[in-house]
């Protein structure tokens, strides 16, 4: 098909001059747009522009783009005076204040400036589409456009239809992102849209193993990075994007979605937020960041001795892995037959791969009284640290033969508490098990919710994808494992998990 996107000849309004609006006026900018800021407050828009001149000629200097490029750029910026400037644009993107009121109000006083081929864009990161658009004369023209902060660097741009959203337009919408160098997704006007909704396990679970006393918040950042794969473990990203707005951001989507609780906010983020440690930017979140503080230290287990009788079994991807991990170190390995999910037995002391079950529910069911669970990793090649929990019922030579083997295998290890899907298996079947849901609720496809997820949140993998390998049923057999746990109606499963189990097929179809 060819491209809907507006000619680069299209001048384009941006009302909002704060970050995210002289961020996509940068993007617009670049791709060629004369661009048209509009600001309540004196001075921003001239503000916006100076700063976004000195990007353009800081690219230029470090050869990113050609100085005659930077220049033109730098030119198609401009200030309006007043909203009458905007009369002859053929898009305008509203980047105002998060309020439905005010941004209803603009754009019904846009309606009387503005031709009625105008397109109107918004970039809310959580108000609806359709609530915004109601009470236009024309709502079939108002599209979400919604941009990741900074706007330069983010190739993700959500494109999102309210209920009145003509598809033609969010079409063309789309193709003017991706003609201006974006990776868009489509979505459907639902609270948080795509990104917003699908990563708040990655921040409820974290604060869940807090709460449940799994380990500390450095520990268990540290098994999201070193084992999931994740940039930043949940709650150095929590304080890295602020406590006020990341719990109002779960505030939001939980009683959007009348109070479901796959949303419930955490009273640890709460306290927080009341004692005004809002993360970095107050030096105190999680994590002291005065500059006499010392730097937060997972807890790791002090060196075991090395296992005597190591034996892998089966074939799975963690399987063959630990046997190649441990080739180079001279002990010798016996393989044997998969054995009722058993991952190794060493000294003694059976290994498993977390199901949701704790350890000790396991060792209870299996009879096995020394019994460890092992986390999931997104490399098992590569991971650099294992986190492990002991049954009850063990003794103390169960962690440490555990321990030994994995400290072997070139693992930092971390035990925890034993609550059920350890750290990662558990993250990970709940953001997949989100991101199934808004796909079977029709808010976007399988390939859009993956692709947003990296690209709006940086994860290593898209959950749909992370979730088929490591098997759609071991996912729906850990999520029902938490929800018989638990008992809460916050591990439902999908029923797109469901039914992709019943079939027989990947979630990726
Ligand atoms: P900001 O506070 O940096 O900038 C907002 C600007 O809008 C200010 O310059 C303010 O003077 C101006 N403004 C407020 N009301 C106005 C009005 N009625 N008419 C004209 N100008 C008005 O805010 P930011 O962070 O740029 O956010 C803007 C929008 O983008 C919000 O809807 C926000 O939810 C959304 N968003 C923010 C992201 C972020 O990470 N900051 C990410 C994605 C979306």
């Amino acid at each position: 098909m060819s491209s809907r996107a507006l000619s680069p000849r299209t001048p384009i309004g941006i009302i909002g001059a704060g970050a995210m609006g002289a961020g996509i006026a940068q993007v617009a900018a670049a791709a060629g747009h004369a661009v048209h800021f509009l600001d309540a407050r004196d001075g921003a828009a001239a503000q916006a522009i100076a700063g976004i001149q000195a990007q353009f000629d800081n690219m230029a200097a470090k050869g990113k783009m050609s100085a005659k490029a930077a220049q033109a750029a730098s030119q198609r910026l401009h200030a309006a005076a007043s909203m009458a400037e905007l009369a002859s644009m053929g898009l305008v993107v509203e980047a105002i204040v998060e309020n439905l009121e005010v941004k209803r109000d603009l754009f019904r006083q846009l309606e009387t400036v503005c031709s009625a081929s105008c397109i109107f864009a918004t970039n809310t990161s959580s108000i609806s589409i359709t609530s915004i658009a109601a009470g236009l004369n024309n709502p079939a023209r108002l599209v979400g456009m919604h941009f990741f902060n900074p706007a330069p660097l983010m190739a993700l741009v959500e494109i999102i239809s309210g209920l009145a959203t003509d598809v033609s337009v969010a079409g063309v919408l789309f193709d003017t992102a991706k003609a201006w160098g974006k990776i868009p997704v489509f979505a459907k006007s639902t609270p948080g849209f795509i990104v917003n909704r699908v990563a708040r396990p990655f921040y409820a679970e974290g604060l869940r193993l807090l709460q449940e006393g799994a380990a500390d918040s450095a520990t268990i950042d540290a098994i999201l990075r070193e084992l999931g794969g994740f940039r930043m473990g949940p709650f150095e990203l929590m304080d890295m994007i602020g406590h006020d707005v990341n719990f109002a951001v779960t505030q939001s989507v939980w009683r959007a979605f009348y109070n479901d609780p796959r949303f419930l906010p955490s009273l640890i983020q709460q306290e927080l937020v009341e004692a005004g440690y809002l993360g970095k930017k107050t030096k105190r979140g999680f994590y002291n960041y005065a500059e006499s503080a010392s730097a937060p230290v997972a807890h790791t287990q002090a060196t075991a001795p090395c296992p005597k009788d190591i034996t892998v079994h089966g074939e799975s991807r963690a399987a063959t892995a630990l046997v190649t991990r441990l080739a180079n170190t001279g002990l010798k390995v016996h393989r044997a037959p998969a054995q009722q999910e058993c991952l190794a037995q060493v000294d003694g002391v059976r290994i498993f791969q977390t199901d949701g079950r704790t350890a000790t529910l396991r060792a209870q069911v299996t009879g096995v009284s020394q019994l460890v669970l092992c986390d999931v990793a997104l490399n098992h090649d590569t991971a650099t640290r294992m986190a492990i929990s002991v049954a009850q019922q063990a003794d103390a030579s169960a962690l440490q033969a555990a321990t030994g083997l994995f400290q072997a295998a070139g693992y930092a290890v971390s035990c925890l508490r034993d609550v059920p899907g350890l750290a990662v298996m558990r993250t990970v079947a709940m953001l997949a098990n989100e991101a199934a849901d808004a796909v079977n609720q029709g808010v976007c496809d399988a390939l859009s919710a993956d692709t947003a997820m990296r690209l709006g949140v940086n994860y290593p993998r898209g959950p749909l994808a992370w979730a088929d390998d490591i098997g759609v049923a071991h996912i729906h057999k850990v999520l029902k494992h938490l929800g018989d746990f638990y008992g809460e109606d916050r591990y439902r499963v999908s029923p797109l998990i469901q039914q992709s189990v019943y079939a027989g097929k990947p979630l990726h179809v």
